[in-house]
């Protein structure tokens, strides 16, 4: 059989552009910021990570430039060999003061964070223990790696328990839990303080996955474990600068030692080129922000209380969403996407999502939302989500 049968037979794609309800690769032709310009048309962005807004600050975008036209527009190599910038080791060393931890190790993506550290660290010998609803990097990291894999349910600490419980004494190997912690979907956070006692309880290892909490949670947006005050009890904090750093690449931090090992054993880092000197010099920039004006986080904390008690209000169901990612639960896939046809006609773009990226029977729209949101955009998108919603039945 002809290996590529199965691309000749997929009509998935097709079948929903004739509908006309294919959410997919739409083309964005302005800058990333709270509006975006699609098809000629001005939109509300709702569909973004751009949490703190960083994508048009001045010294963001300063510091890319600077170092593009300092050190170019690539390293053409790996960090181990020939693609290792001081700009990389500055960002690692800013990064570990940041985040309360004594190393950090900085990716060319977030996806690739997830699955150089877990495969370095999950051998033949371990187990990794990871949450239903993680990320599909932390599953591919998973299946990279050569140890066992469980899951928990989501956020169930009695599962998580349970599981650990089930793996029995291991002499020859270590246990690696891993969860996210907003996790990226439903926007819920991970209770850590109780994760982190029962995997003392079972000596197993914890890595929290921060993605959606960097520059977000903890009091200057150091991640979930600052939130709950538990930095020194997570072992490893995985975050991406693919949103509020407003860049490209992701770091784990962790102990030196930790760290170190990763540094010169994970494949995917090891034979992969170095994070570009633009990329660098991006994230650099949000930190110097995050670190000195503190009125982001701030405003995106204001208009994420507004929009949850505004959709709450309204008598949507946000599920047990905490964060600026604020899910907007409709259960049914069709429905999502007359939903979220209707939104995108009358100017608000927002991610319709569907299993597998969510539990069978829970199909959402995903909503995120940035500092620079206006309050007059946010005045519009309830209106707006309270009309359609009960246009289509979803509210009274
Ligand atoms: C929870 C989580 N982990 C990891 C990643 C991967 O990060 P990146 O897109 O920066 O590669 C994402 C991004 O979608 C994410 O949401």
């Amino acid at each position: 059989m002809d290996i590529f049968q199965k691309c000749l037979d997929y009509t998935d794609a097709d079948d929903a552009k004739a509908s006309g309800y294919y959410p997919y690769f739409r083309v964005i032709e302005s800058e990333s910021d709270s509006k975006v310009l699609m098809d000629g048309r001005e939109l509300i962005m709702l569909g973004s990570n751009n949490y703190l807004g960083l994508t048009t600050h001045p010294h963001v975008r300063k510091r890319a430039h600077d170092a593009l036209e300092k050190f170019g527009p690539s390293c053409t190599g790996s960090r181990l060999l020939n693609g290792n910038f001081s700009i990389h080791e500055e960002l690692e060393q800013r990064l570990a003061a940041f985040v309360g931890k004594e190393a950090t190790l900085v990716f060319s993506t977030g996806f690739q964070t997830n699955l150089g550290t877990i495969s370095a660290i999950v051998g033949r010998h371990d187990n990794v223990v990871i949450d239903k609803d993680d990320h599909a990097s932390i599953y591919d990291g998973c299946k990279l790696s050569y140890g066992k894999v469980s899951r928990f349910e989501h956020n169930n600490l009695v599962s998580l328990r349970k599981t650990l419980a089930s793996l029995g004494s291991n002499a020859h190997g270590g246990t690696l839990v891993v969860v996210d912690g907003v996790f990226s979907m439903e926007g819920d956070v991970a209770p850590l303080p109780e994760m982190i006692e029962i995997c003392k309880e079972f000596g197993a290892r914890l890595m929290v996955d921060d993605a959606h909490a960097s520059g977000v949670l903890g009091p200057r947006g150091e991640g979930t474990a600052a939130h709950f005050g538990v930095t020194d009890d997570v072992d490893l904090i995985m975050g991406t600068f693919s949103k509020s750093f407003a860049s490209l690449g992701g770091f784990i931090a962790g102990d030196a030692k930790v760290i170190d090992y990763i540094r010169h054993n994970s494949r995917p880092f090891i034979f992969s080129a170095a994070m570009s000197p633009a990329s660098v010099g991006a994230c650099l920039g949000s930190l110097d922000v995050m670190e000195s004006e503190p009125q982001h986080r701030e405003r995106l904390w204001e208009i994420t209380t507004r929009m949850q008690k505004g959709y709450r209000d309204l008598g949507f169901d946000l599920g047990t969403s905490e964060t600026p990612v604020i899910p907007i639960i409709l259960g049914d896939e069709m429905l999502v996407f007359a939903f979220w046809k209707r939104l995108l006609d009358e100017g608000i773009f927002v991610n319709p999502v569907r299993p597998p990226a969510v539990p069978a029977g829970r199909a959402l729209l995903r909503t995120s939302y940035m500092a620079s949101h206006t309050d007059e955009q946010m005045d519009y998108v309830l209106e707006t989500f309270a009309r359609i919603g009960k246009e289509l039945g979803v509210v009274g």
